[in-house]
């Protein structure tokens, strides 16, 4: 399946450097984005929602001294069909560098950024309807009952965006912005206008008002149907490991698994997907795998493919 995917004309950046410093000492040295939720690396949660949104070809940006293991883990993306590139984001100088560090990687293609830290769940058809969008830039509201730690956005009476403030202390809605941020290829031009902000960083609020104000930019909000969460402080890591270990548990599913993702939007055939689950060892992960492809084919594949 493939080229008519609305996301397959789009990249993906999925931005997983920074300091972590709110979880420190946990991430003196290690990546954050490499700490479990649950039953699986952080990363592994905005990589599958690309992929839900129909997304194969993905760059990871990450720190000089992460970057050997996101490599060994992600390897090049061919064993989920897909493609991953790395590059380094030599200092954490804001989210909007992302688009920077991205140039060449995004060349002439419109562009989705997804925080290393961030994990969604619900129907993806949010994403793929963004996707969809040839010009302009689209960005996702959710309502949080601490909108101050976040770039909170205001809407008028008729639901249209009139503000974007990052981290205000009085802030004009509950409406955060999630780490998810789909845009046009004009978001090179606009991210290389954007100037520092007091803190040193190309802020990723200040993108989206350059898109605000040209009138080219969307924003849908996220219904109650959808879960997003971050994991960026020890309270919220583990908040999103109980919420993943609940869901997963009660459903017999599993959220943010890459694997899957490949094999149910056809990247990845099921014989494809009983090789990764017999490398993923004697594992609840593994087994999980290996219990997908059997339900497709009927059990007519050998467990080992
Ligand atoms: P933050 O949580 O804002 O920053 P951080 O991860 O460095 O954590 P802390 O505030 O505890 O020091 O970043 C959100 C996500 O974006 C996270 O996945 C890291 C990533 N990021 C970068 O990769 N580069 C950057 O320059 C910034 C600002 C963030």
């Amino acid at each position: 399946m493939t080229t008519a995917q609305p996301g397959s004309q789009w990249k993906g950046i999925v931005l997983s450097g920074g300091k972590g410093t709110r979880l420190y000492p946990v991430t003196r040295v290690c990546s954050k984005q490499l700490l479990p939720v649950y039953d699986k690396p952080m990363v592994y949660y905005p990589i599958s929602t690309l992929m839900w949104g129909g997304i194969r070809d993905i760059m990871i940006i990450s720190t000089s001294e992460d970057m050997p293991h996101f490599k060994e883990l992600l390897k090049d993306g061919s064993q989920l069909g897909i493609r991953f590139s790395y590059a380094i984001q030599p200092e954490p100088k804001g989210i909007a560098q992302a688009f920077l560090v991205g140039e060449e990687f995004i060349g002439s293609s419109s562009a989705c950024l997804i925080l290393g830290d961030n994990l969604f769940h619900g129907d993806a058809s949010f994403l793929r309807r963004a996707l969809q969008e040839e010009s302009g830039g689209t960005i996702f509201g959710y309502a949080v009952s601490n909108p101050s730690r976040y770039g909170v956005v205001e809407f008028d009476k008729s639901g249209k965006a009139v503000s974007i403030e990052e981290k205000p202390k009085r802030p004009k809605s509950h409406f955060a912005v999630p780490g998810l941020y789909c845009y046009d290829n004009r978001v090179i031009e606009r991210a290389k206008a954007l100037k520092p902000s007091e803190r040193d960083e190309l802020e990723i609020t200040d993108l989206n008002k350059a898109y605000l104000k040209s009138g080219e930019l969307r924003v849908e909000v996220l219904g109650r149907g959808m879960a997003w969460l971050d994991t960026g402080t020890p309270e919220s890591l583990l908040e999103a490991g109980s919420f993943v270990g609940t869901i997963e548990r009660r459903q017999g599913i599993k959220i943010g698994c890459p694997e899957e993702a490949a094999f149910r939007m056809g990247y990845i055939d099921a014989r494809q997907l009983m090789r990764l689950a017999g490398e993923a060892g004697n594992s609840s992960y593994g087994q999980y795998l290996l219990s997908i492809a059997k339900e497709e084919t009927g059990g007519l594949i050998e467990d080992r493919g």
